[in-house]
């Protein structure tokens, strides 16, 4: 008995009191099922480890096959590729982006083919194929040309719609480039390609891994002016307002962690799926951390995932896809 009694009827910790109560009274569950893998691709037979993103690797044509197929076994559905490309296909205004024998209509013919039933994301913008290393078209005052570069990205998104690619993800952060990108799958006869808009990303100092991995770093200035101010959320409904009038069909937060409450505002704001990305610099920290011996990866990673998803995610785009998928059933 204690001390003091306490009259308590109402007693939370009853609902923890076992992992059986605790696995019926948990409010978000994670599955693979909702896990999007990113993978870097490059010209070349080899496959690269990254120096700077521990645990990832730049693959060769075959090299993504083999891994897309494990990541599937383990249950992850969809992967996105991302592109490097050599110095001397890029340009200015970013040719090489539709051209239909380049790396990634290549890789998605190659993973339709063998892997008909993984999802195949693509992703939508300039920078891998921009010698100025911005996601558009930069005139010679270094501003970005909008409307200019809309054009182009509606000839990249149809390229990769007509290579195999069920979902297209506009990362440009352009402003109507998700209703002219609609517009012209449609007109081309894609109706059932589906539109994944990056709505709300951020400029954010959690791409640096990334943009290492691509060499795709902005040569001169940052990308703030397309780029979303990290201050700012309310704007992030202004932006999913004209990406569903625009025909989106699922919208996306960017970075993640940092942004739950992004992802919060978004999912009371619409019916449309939501996705995160837990982007290269949230992974990086995450993995530095549990390689000094000062996180428990497993348990830290898992956690990270969850509260993206008891944000409101309803997919997340990540890193540790093949991990956590892995992780997952083991703890089955
Ligand atoms: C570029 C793009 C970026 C990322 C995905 N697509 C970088 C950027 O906007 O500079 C970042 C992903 C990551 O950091 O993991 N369109």
């Amino acid at each position: 008995m204690s001390e003091f009694p306490l009259d308590l009827p109402l007693r939370p910790r009853r609902n923890r009191k076992s992992a059986g109560v605790r696995a019926l009274t948990r409010e978000t569950r994670l599955s693979p099922d909702q896990l999007i893998l990113p993978m870097f691709l490059h010209e070349d037979k080899n496959d690269q480890a990254l120096e700077s993103m521990p645990g990832c690797t730049r693959w060769s044509l075959d090299g993504m096959l083999r891994e897309a197929e494990g990541a599937l076994e383990e249950g992850v559905r969809a992967v996105v590729l991302f592109p490097k490309v050599e110095e001397s296909d890029k340009s200015r205004t970013g040719e090489a982006s539709f051209d239909d024998q380049g790396l990634i209509p290549k890789a998605l013919r190659r993973l339709k083919k063998e892997l008909p039933e993984l999802v195949l994301i693509t992703d939508v913008a300039l920078d891998p194929y921009n010698s100025d290393g911005h996601d558009g078209i930069l005139n010679d005052d270094g501003r970005i040309l909008n409307d200019e570069t809309v054009d182009v990205l509606v000839k990249q998104a149809l390229m990769q719609a007509a290579a195999g690619a069920d979902i297209i993800s506009p990362s440009d952060m352009m402003d109507g480039r998700v209703g002219a990108i609609r517009d012209g799958l449609d007109f081309a006869g894609h109706t059932d390609v589906s539109i994944l808009a990056y709505t709300a990303k951020y400029a954010s100092a959690f791409y640096g891994p990334f943009r290492g991995a691509l060499d795709s770093a902005p040569k001169n200035g940052d990308k703030k002016t397309y780029q979303m101010d990290p201050a700012n959320a309310r704007e992030a409904l202004r932006e999913l307002a004209l990406d569903e009038m625009e025909g989106a069909d699922m919208v996306m937060v960017k970075p993640a962690g940092p942004y739950l409450d992004v992802i919060l505002r978004l999912r009371e704001g619409t019916t449309l799926p939501i996705a995160a990305y837990q982007v290269s610099g949230e992974y990086l920290a995450l993995k530095a951390a549990s390689a000094g011996g000062w996180l428990n990866e497993k348990a830290a990673v898992l956690e990270s995932l969850t509260g993206i998803t008891r944000a409101g995610a309803d997919m997340i785009l990540t890193y540790f896809a093949r991990d956590a998928a892995r992780w997952l059933r083991e703890d089955r």
